[in-house]
């Protein structure tokens, strides 16, 4: 364990232009100055489990080879893992409507279903997209059918696998579902039934590395995980993305988030904030 030296609890200006760095290099995230009050508490806690007592001990210790592992728990503490079961509904219904009569015909022929949510978080999305296709055709439980689950965040991973869940955070799933894919296994605890987790394979991986799933995904949800980063880094994933979908795939981004001018001619909109390879992009690549 690192020796910190005595000194103020605030964040100065060096230490914070260290760890922003880092925060950018390491996972993409930008924190602008703004962002100080945050990061000053976010890693507070991170101070006391190293037993370092100034931020500029910290940032000079997870910058080291040494500081590797704890890089990793800042980057666990400085990511924002917000997320709702039913998140921006409207996707949800494309699902259901236009998406999954086409997915239960390819599984049905035997071919495999494969969807992708980049920067799961908690675990809401992922179960969510798996109560949309078990209600829609319960079929899907028995057939080659998989929903690759994956965030930088392995603190989060953990959360999501448990898939357990209060009374309020199930707020977002409707009535209807709530019986037949959560389980109520205490006064305010729900857990997502094995049929709902049987469809999910949670996984880390950072989208900035290499992405090792050789299959193209039928579906993508990347939603509310490329806000945080800057448009070079924005720019760098539109390509990867298309690459990595079926030419007749789906690719879901949140609410505030657009693909680039650069990109736009890779995607055709299909929906708010939903989109289409252009089937016959020249630029179209192999995962
Ligand atoms: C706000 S949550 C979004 C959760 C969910 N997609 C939703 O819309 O509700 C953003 C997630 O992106 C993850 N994330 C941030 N940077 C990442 C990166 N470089 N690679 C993979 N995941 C990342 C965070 O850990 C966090 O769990």
């Amino acid at each position: 364990m690192p020796n910190g030296q005595a000194g103020p609890t605030t964040i100065g200006d060096a230490a914070f232009a260290k760890i922003s760095a880092l925060a950018k290099e390491e996972a993409g995230l930008i924190l602008p100055t703004s962002k100080v009050t945050m990061v000053q508490s976010r890693l507070r806690t991170r101070l006391a489990a190293t037993g370092l007592t100034t931020y500029e001990a910290y940032a000079k210790f997870v910058s080291s080879p040494e500081g590797a592992a704890e890089r990793r728990m800042m980057i666990s503490s400085l990511t924002t893992n917000v997320s709702h079961f039913f998140r921006e509904n409207h996707h949800f219904e494309i699902l259901r409507n236009a998406v999954i009569p086409r997915l239960l015909a390819r599984a049905k022929s035997g071919q495999p279903v494969r969807i992708w949510s980049a920067g799961c978080s908690s675990g809401q999305e992922p179960y969510s997209i798996a109560m949309t296709l078990l209600d829609a055709a319960p079929d899907f439980a028995g057939l080659d059918t998989l929903i690759l689950a994956t965030d930088i965040d392995t603190r989060i991973l953990e959360k999501a696998e448990a898939g357990t869940y209060s009374a309020q955070q199930i707020t977002g799933v409707p009535e209807a579902l709530r019986g037949k894919f959560l389980k109520c296994t205490d006064p305010d605890t729900y857990t997502v039934t094995a049929d709902v987790k049987r469809m999910v394979r949670f996984r880390e991986l950072n989208l900035l590395h290499d992405w090792p799933m050789r299959t193209r995904f039928d579906v993508i949800f990347c939603r509310n995980v490329v806000i945080y980063f800057d448009t070079a880094t924005q720019d760098s994933l539109w390509p990867r993305f298309e690459a990595a979908l079926q030419p007749d795939g789906w690719f879901f981004l949140g609410h505030s988030e657009r693909i680039s001018e650069a990109s736009q001619t890779r995607f055709s909109s299909v929906g708010m904030t939903a989109y289409q390879p252009v089937a016959t992009s020249p630029q179209t690549t192999t995962a």
